[in-house]
Order: C-alpha cells, then sequence, then structure tokens
C-alpha cells in the first residue's frame, strides 16, 4: 500500500450538552478506528476536531439554563473535550469555534468570497418573533417536516429523516420563543446562490469527477449520502442565507453589517480549518499542507449533516479555490436507545461522561460493543442486555479465553518461554494462512469504511485461536505427545501476536494488555499476518483477566436507571398538561354576556337515561319553574349522589330534544386538563332561582 495523506474530520459537536454514545457510534469511534488504522499504515494523517460553538443550538441552550452563551459553551467544551480524552479519541487537536483564530479564519473565507462575487445579498421576508423582537432562523423556529410529515423539525433540518430546510418549508411554523405563530418582516442578507452550483456537483457527486477530473471514487460512497444528496440537487437548489439576524456567532466582516454574524452551517465546518491552523502552529507544521494538493479529505460525519458536509462546504471549498474537496463523507445512521430515539432534551441517553465515572476501566468493552452495532447502514440499537451479552460471550468467553489459556499455558509448561515450532500438520497449516489472510481482510473493509465488519473480522482470529486450542487439547496431550504440544502452543502464542496487532485500532487498551503479556509490541500493520511473529525462546509474562464478566446487578440498574427518567418525563408531561388550557376565546360584548339568562337552580330528581351511558336526565328546580335538562354528566356523578345540589343553570338555551327528550336548558360545569367535571355550586348557602351576573 502506497503511503498516502489523509486530513480526517469528525463532526464538530455542539457545546450544547454532553455526549452521548450515539454520537460516539455515529461519528467519533469509527472516525477513531479509521485514523488509528491509517497510523498504523505509516499514513500521513491529521486527525480534526472541536466544540461548534455558535448557533442557535448553543443560545436556545443558554437561554434554557439562564445563563450566557459564553458559559454554556466553556462549560460543555470542558465536559465534551475530557470525555473524549478519557474516552481516547485520539484527536490531533480538539479545538473551539469560539477562539479568535477560528473567527479571523471564517471572517477570512467569507471575504475572500463575498470578494470572488459568490454571494448575493437580497432583502426578504423573514419569519419574526413579535414579541422577542427577533428573527427566527434555523432553531429558532420549528413546524411540521415537509418531507417526513413529523413535528417540531427545525428551520434548517428535521432531526427525524435527516433532511435540510428552510425556515419556509416548515408546515404551520412556530416560534421556539414565544411558542407563537411568526409573523413576516423584512431584513438584508448575504445568500450562496447554490443554484448556480448544480451541475458540477451532480457530476462531483455521482461520477467523482471535478472539472471532468477523476477526484474520488463514487463507489466507495454510502448509498444514503449519495441519494439525500441527489434527492436534495433534484429538488431544486435555492439560494440559502449564509448570515443572521443574532448577536451570538462569527460578526459579518462588512461595513454596515451591524447586528449580523455568519451562518453557523458556513462558520462551523470552517472550523475544520481553524483547527488545523491552531495544531500547525502548535507543532511546526504548515496548515495548506494539510488542505491543498494531493492530501484526501474525509468528514465523518452523523447523517443529519450529509447536505452541509457533501453539498455545501464543498461548494465554499471550491468557491474558495485552492482547498481540497472531500474524498469520502462516511456518515452514519442513528443508534437509538432500549427502543426509543435518543434525546437529549428527554434525557432518553446514556452519557459518555457518566458511563466513564461509573466504568472506568471498562472503554475497550463499550467500544467493542458500539462498533460491533455501528449505524453504519441503517440505525441501530443499543440495549445494555446486548452489551452484556457481547462483552460476556465474545470478549470474554472467546477472546479473553483465548488469550488467557495461551498465556498462562505457556506459562506453565516452558516457564514463559515461546517453545519450538515443530512439524506441522494440514489443520497448522490452514491456520498459519488464516493469520496471513484476516489482516488483509480488515484492511480491505477499513479502507471501505466497513468498520463493523472490520472488527468482527479481527474477532475472527480470535476465534479460530480459541476454536485452535479447543480442538487440539494441549492440556490432554501434555502428557502423551509434549513435543506436539510445542507446536501448537507457537502457534497459539502467535495468534496472539497477530491479535495485539489487528485490535490496535478497535481496542487499543486490550491490545496494549496483549503486548504487555507477550513483552513484544509493534504499532507497525505491516507485521500483522506474519505467522512468526515471535521467536522460539522468546520469554513472556504471566498474564492477567483480560474482561471481567458483566454482572446482572448492573444491567438491571441501569435499566432501572433510564426507566427512571421515562417515569419522571410522563410525570413532567402530566404537570405540563395541567397548564395547557385553551386560549382565550374572541371578545364577547356585555350584550352578548346579558342575553344569558343564568341562576342557579336544585336538582329535585336524577335518572341514567336509557341507552346513553353519558346522560342523566335531571328534574331541577329553578326558583321559577321545575324544569327537565338532559346532562352528559352519567359518567362523572350517580343519580344518587347529587339529588338535593344546587347547581348553575343556564336557563334560556334554545330547547333540544336528546334521545327522545326535551332539554330545557343547561348545568354549567367546570372542566379540568383530565376531563374531570365539577357542579359550579354556590359557596354560600343561596336557594334556588337566585340569577347569577
Ligand atoms: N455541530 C453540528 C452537529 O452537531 C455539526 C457541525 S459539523 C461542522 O450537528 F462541520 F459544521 F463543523
Ligand atoms: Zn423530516
Amino acid at each position: 500500500m502506497t503511503k498516502e495523506k489523509f486530513t480526517v474530520t469528525a463532526a464538530l459537536p455542539y457545546a450544547n450538552g454532553p455526549l452521548h454514545l450515539g454520537h460516539v457510534a455515529g461519528v467519533y469511534l469509527p472516525s477513531d478506528i479509521f485514523v488509528r488504522f491509517l497510523r498504523m499504515n505509516q499514513h500521513d494523517v491529521a486527525f480534526i476536531c472541536g466544540s461548534d460553538e455558535h448557533g442557535a443550538a448553543i443560545t436556545l441552550r443558554a437561554k434554557k439554563e439562564g445563563v450566557t452563551p459564553q458559559e454554556i459553551v466553556d462549560k460543555y467544551d470542558g465536559i465534551i473535550g475530557k470525555a473524549f480524552q478519557d474516552f481516547g479519541i485520539s484527536f490531533d487537536i480538539y479545538h473551539r469555534t469560539s477562539s479568535e483564530i477560528h473567527h479571523k479564519t471564517a471572517q477570512e473565507f467569507f471575504t475572500v468570497l463575498e470578494e470572488k462575487g459568490h454571494f448575493t445579498k437580497e432583502t426578504s421576508e423573514q419569519y419574526y418573533d413579535e414579541e422577542f423582537e427577533q428573527f427566527l432562523a434555523d432553531r429558532y423556529i420549528t413546524g411540521t417536516c415537509p418531507n417526513c410529515k413529523k413535528e417540531n423539525a427545525y428551520g434548517d433540518q428535521c432531526e427525524s429523516c435527516g433532511s435540510a430546510l428552510s425556515p419556509t418549508d416548515l408546515i404551520d411554523p412556530k416560534s421556539t420563543l414565544s411558542g407563537k405563530t411568526p409573523v413576516m418582516k423584512s431584513t438584508s442578507h448575504w445568500y450562496l446562490p447554490m443554484e448556480r452550483h448544480e451541475e458540477w456537483l451532480k457530476e462531483w457527486i455521482k461520477e467523482g469527477k471535478l472539472d471532468g477530473v477523476q477526484q474520488h471514487d463514487p463507489s466507495k460512497w454510502r448509498n444514503q449520502v449519495i441519494g439525500q444528496c441527489m434527492s436534495w440537487i433534484d429538488s431544486g437548489l435555492r439560494p440559502r442565507a449564509m448570515t443572521r439576524d443574532l448577536d451570538w456567532g462569527v460578526k459579518v466582516p462588512i461595513q454596515g453589517a451591524d447586528g449580523k454574524v455568519l451562518y453557523v452551517w458556513l462558520d462551523a465546518p470552517i472550523g475544520y480549518i481553524s483547527a488545523t491552523k491552531q495544531w500547525a502552529l502548535d507543532t511546526n507544521k504548515n496548515w495548506e499542507d494539510y488542505w491543498t494538493g494531493d492530501r484526501k479529505l474525509v468528514h465523518f460525519i452523523g447523517k443529519d449533516n450529509i447536505v452541509f458536509h457533501a453539498i455545501i462546504f464543498p461548494i465554499l471549498l471550491k468557491a474558495h479555490e485552492g482547498l481540497i474537496l472531500p474524498d469520502n463523507v462516511p456518515a452514519y445512521e442513528f443508534l437509538n436507545l432500549e427502543g426509543d430515539k435518543i434525546s437529549t432534551s428527554r434525557n432518553w441517553a446514556v452519557w459518555l461522561h457518566e458511563y466513564i465515572a461509573s466504568y472506568p476501566d471498562k472503554m475497550d468493552e463499550l467500544k467493542y460493543v458500539l462498533t460491533s452495532i455501528a449505524p453504519e447502514t441503517k440505525d441501530s440499537e443499543f440495549t445494555w442486555k446486548e452489551y452484556q451479552v457481547r462483552i460476556n460471550s465474545e470478549l470474554a468467553d472467546i477472546l479473553g479465553n483465548f488469550i488467557n489459556r495461551a498465556m498462562v499455558l505457556t506459562q506453565k509448561y516452558y516457564e514463559g518461554i515461546v517453545p519450538q515450532l515443530g512439524v506441522l500438520t494440514d489443520y497448522d497449516n490452514q491456520v498459519l494462512a488464516e493469520i496471513k489472510a484476516i489482516p488483509e481482510r480488515i484492511s480491505k473493509l477499513v479502507y471501505a469504511y466497513k468498520l463493523r465488519e472490520a472488527q468482527a473480522e479481527a474477532m475472527n482470529l480470535a476465534r479460530l485461536g480459541n476454536k485452535y486450542l479447543a480442538d487440539q487439547e494441549p492440556w490432554k496431550l501434555i502428557k502423551t505427545d509434549p513435543v506436539r504440544v510445542e507446536t501448537i502452543m507457537n502457534i497459539a502464542l502467535q495468534i496472539t501476536a497477530n491479535l495485539s496487532i489487528v485490535l490496535q485500532p478497535f481496542l487499543p487498551a486490550t491490545a496494549t494488555k496483549i503486548s504487555d503479556f507477550l513483552n513484544f509490541s509493534t504499532n507497525d500493520w505491516n507485521e500483522a499476518g506474519n505467522p512468526s511473529l515471535i521467536s522460539a525462546g522468546h520469554k513472556t509474562n504471566a498474564p492477567t483477566i483480560l474482561f471481567q464478566k458483566i454482572e446482572d446487578e448492573m444491567v438491571e440498574a441501569e435499566v432501572a436507571k433510564l426507566l427512571a427518567t421515562k417515569e419522571q418525563n410522563s410525570q413532567e408531561i402530566k404537570s405540563n398538561e395541567k397548564v395547557s388550557f385553551e386560549p382565550q376565546k374572541a371578545t364577547a360584548t356585555f350584550d352578548d354576556f346579558q342575553k344569558m339568562d343564568i341562576r342557579l337552580g336544585t336538582i329535585l330528581e336524577a335518572e341514567k337515561v336509557k341507552k346513553a351511558d353519558k346522560l342523566l336526565k335531571l328534574l331541577v328546580d329553578t326558583g321559577i319553574d321545575k324544569r327537565v335538562i338532559v346532562s352528559g354528566i352519567a359518567e362523572h356523578y350517580s343519580p344518587e349522589e347529587i339529588i338535593g345540589k344546587t347547581v348553575t343553570v343556564l336557563m334560556n338555551l334554545a330547547p333540544r330534544t336528546i334521545k327522545g327528550i326535551e332539554s330545557q336548558g343547561m348545568i354549567l360545569m367546570a372542566e379540568n386538563a383530565s376531563g374531570e367535571l365539577s357542579f359550579m355550586s354556590p359557596e354560600k348557602p343561596f336557594e334556588a332561582g337566585c340569577g347569577i351576573h
């Protein structure tokens, strides 16, 4: 494999909340595996990430927590950065878009495009919240998604189906600030006329060609990525505003643009460049080397980021001129949790920093499970039960068991010294051939971004070793054929040494432990596949247990924690319902009110109406007469309990015949949010006939 150059980015997480397992499984872990693999193959790699600290995601969170946006980004940048470090995501730099170098870089980028005539300035009517005196773009406005018809899609994208939207696409739009339907108001912005780029985009996405020159291999792009882009392009590209009326963000670097900032989806991807600049400064490199020439730019993202990375950012990069466009945009689907969509606002998530705090020695266990279920081609699901099963029956029973047997038997039979390889059987030769073949298969899969299968292939080597020992039973043969056992154990140790290499990208801590047991280490992938990695006579160490089994108690405790969240959420929904009464009705004049004759009446008789579950037939003393009223209260009151009650009666409602009975008026009732009814009885013992004014 020739050495290549890669700039690998992982989507900048919004610094508006901690990371959950969905983020990890669908962006950060796969990119980390990919990069670790590239480094082991001596490719020249920069692995870039940082906090995305602008946009409505941040300001709305600040409003909710009652603090400033700066406090929000400082808090979450800290939590996120630390979680990445503790979990072992091997970024070359984790930067921030609130940094000065980023603001400057984004402004320069904008200026270059503005000077080259890539923007148009337009004045248009936009949604505006009169109560909060603010224009409503992006997350400030929600409504029904025109594509999947789910509610609560944002003004810039629908989180359910991942499609990118504009506020005017939303059906029944509402302001996130006031909850009200917005009005239209005019404002000026800089727009990116995307329709100008339609032709080259199509060719570039579908065929991988730019100006006729092959840039990337589109067969390596995921179907979902090409599909989403093409459906967006085919539905017609339109000008998209690149500035916003907000006071949090990168200021528009143009005179007279006060109160305007760059659109977060313009500024954030430029964050990859500014982070590279900072890293280059810190390590004495040239940032341009990482964004120009024959270098492969790879963006790891979630599916809700597709059009931003495969259409909008490429337009900006090309318009800027001289910068490379992505070679691939591996996008991941969503990870669900215990049967439900992960949701930050509903707290339905397993938070990475909490996992780390609870299980500080189980990082590889989580990595293994998340890669096994990575949502590469479709949504997938994390359950604590599966976490337990995969760790116990795969990591512990296969990998852990094999390594332990190989190391312990070597200690026991040879005091840790690697024995000689003797005469080989057919079975031995098959195993040695697999040792060669497996790393090649893993390589192919990793370069094709199939990391889930790649990890499974690495585990196949452990499976092979486990089966080999179980079949050969050296613990029995040691008595009858100790020479044969030497060969078996030599091969088992070669498998172990190969595992210390092929597991490195996926389970780095475990690979290091295996290396320590073997007293052998290399981070050169090219050494994998070698069936004689360690020589006879080499001294190995006594092992420790690699994986503790996950107890039922842990699974039960974690599931209980989630169920408690669910319970709490439904309580909140209930208490919210109580306050969500109907809005006030249209104004009634005093005359309207005067028309109604409302008095106290006493219920004299009550009986159920036949074949009508809800109705009671009442005889009511109204002070001026005794009349029949049919009332829909039978599900709330029994006839017996209401006889003798003094209640409120609307007297002059036009009579109506209900179930063959003429009803002469109506009993007025109060109704709460749960639909319970209550009579409006006088607070003092007033008699039937008293008027109510
Ligand atoms: N913060 C965005 C999100 O979480 C991703 C930004 S990626 C970048 O969806 F390219 F814009 F940086
Ligand atoms: Zn949708």
